[in-house]
């Protein structure tokens, strides 16, 4: 079945509006975890082409099991740091606080893990399942101060909107 995504221009709201129910199709009637997480980043980066967007999941730490680490999951864009510890960066503090947080200007963020040296803004969401943060939703621009309340209203959404 063809797959296309209808890219719009317009206002940031406009082109949510037009691209989360389009996101919701994807997502419609596949459980498949990993491979609505692939298409939800690729959605993502073809409408807006922000620099990096994808997924990080919580897992065992692979040099002690008893400890978890955030793992690289589904993405698109440069290849990526592949494991961050919790509270690392600005996905590790996600991951502890369980809050979305926009960050304008990583420079000036304390700790931020520069995957790539063309990153300068980021927004990160917590996928959270029975109270418990199980990954996160990473997204980075190539520009300052990309990010702000609409995406976060929006973005949040299409995370509620992947069945966990
Ligand atoms: N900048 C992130 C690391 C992941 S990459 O940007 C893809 C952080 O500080 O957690």
């Amino acid at each position: 079945m063809a797959e296309d995504l209808t890219i719009v221009t317009g206002s940031k709201v406009e082109i949510y509006q037009s691209l989360i129910p389009q996101i919701k199709g994807l997502l419609d009637g596949e459980p498949d975890f990993i491979a609505n997480l692939a298409n939800v980043a690729a959605a993502l980066k073809e409408q807006f082409g922000w620099l990096w967007v994808g997924f990080y999941l919580v897992k065992p730490d692979s040099k002690n099991s008893a400890e978890s680490e955030l793992v690289l999951g589904p993405f698109q864009g440069p290849v990526a740091c592949t494991r961050i510890k919790k509270g690392r960066g600005v996905c590790g503090a996600v991951w502890q606080n369980a809050e979305t947080l926009i960050v304008p200007d990583v420079e000036k963020f304390p700790g931020h893990i520069a995957c790539s040296s063309l990153s300068r803004s980021e927004i990160v969401i917590p996928l959270i399942k029975n109270g418990g943060v199980i990954g996160v939703l990473d997204v980075d621009s190539n520009e300052l101060d990309q990010f702000n309340e609409i995406d976060k209203k929006y973005l949040e959404e299409i995370i509620e909107a992947i069945p966990l």
